[in-house]
């Protein structure tokens, strides 16, 4: 038994709860005998036999509930102003009820205040914090210390751009189109780009979105990480030329880099490509 007692006075609060649950239980075995005993001295004068309580009668008497049919056989001969007391007694299910909430009880108390196999609420509360600070904590690394718009570099990796097409079908997509043919948003599939078609053009537009034009800012949405892969997995999206390609928007985007990166540009389509 593990009892883990913060102060003196935890364990003195404990110990007074067990001496008042002692002393309760003894109260209601008391009580109880009075009244089996009481019964049966008044049955006994109205002539009928109290047969005492054992293991083969124990269902009989647990489901003593007697139907309307035969309530006439118990009524009292207490009547007051036409309404009669009748001696019935309680139905199984709430018999069950009443019990089994006793048994829950025991263990509850057991389980949570005396040997702590199950966290509080308040614990449970420490943990989630606890948690949410780690996964926090390992967000933000992200987020300060590797990849902003100045820096962000295109990802190949068939992980990353699986992850980004994830995160694009999830959250882009009602708005750009399944395959990136645009909608309510442009398409995304052409060399025409609003606002820049560069790696971190795209990045830079993702997290700062364009209000004003129903494009939304995802930096409070998505982590640094899931915005670089999605602006990766747009990135291959190029030249794709979906049915039902939205018209092209914008300017005619070149890149400016060298012949060496524009390869390795192309490379992560063919990459997803074979992939699926
Ligand atoms: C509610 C609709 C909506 C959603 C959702 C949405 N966008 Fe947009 N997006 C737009 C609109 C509208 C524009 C055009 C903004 C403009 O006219 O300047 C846009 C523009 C863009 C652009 C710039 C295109 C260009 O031509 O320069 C990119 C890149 C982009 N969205 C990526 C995303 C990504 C990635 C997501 C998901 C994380 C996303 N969008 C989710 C509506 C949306």
């Amino acid at each position: 038994m593990d009892l883990n007692f913060q102060n003196g006075e935890e364990l003195f609060q404990f110990i007074l709860l067990g001496i008042l649950i002692f002393f309760t239980l003894i109260l209601l075995i008391v009580v109880l005998n009075i009244f089996m005993t009481l019964k049966a001295v008044l049955n006994e004068k109205a002539g009928i036999k109290t047969e005492p309580f054992t293991l083969n009668n124990f269902w009989d008497r647990f489901n003593s509930l007697k139907p309307m049919s035969e309530e006439k056989d118990i009524l009292l001969d207490h009547d007051y102003d036409g309404i009669k007391e009748l001696d019935n007694h309680l139905p199984p299910w709430w018999l069950g009820m009443f019990y089994g909430g006793i048994v829950f009880g025991v263990v509850y108390l057991l389980n949570y205040h005396v040997w702590h196999w199950s966290p509080l609420q308040a614990e449970e509360y420490e943990i989630a914090m606890a948690e949410a600070a780690e996964i926090k904590a390992a967000g933000s690394d992200v987020a300060v210390s590797s990849i902003d718009e100045n820096n962000v570099e295109l990802l190949t990796a068939t992980a990353d751009l699986e992850t980004g097409e994830l995160i694009y079908t999830g959250n882009c997509a009602v708005c750009h189109g399944a395959a990136g043919e645009g909608g309510v948003g442009p398409n995304l599939t052409d060399e025409y780009w609003l606002h820049g078609g560069s790696i971190s053009d795209i990045y830079k537009t993702i997290v700062h979105g364009v209000p004003e034009k129903g494009m939304i800012a995802w930096e409070g949405t998505l982590k640094p990480k899931d915005i670089q892969q999605v602006s990766s997995f747009i990135k291959t999206l190029e030249g794709s030329n979906p049915p039902n390609g939205k018209a092209p928007q914008g300017e005619i985007y070149t890149p400016e880099e060298a012949p060496a990166t524009d390869a390795a540009e192309e490379a992560p389509a063919e990459e997803l490509a074979s992939v699926e």
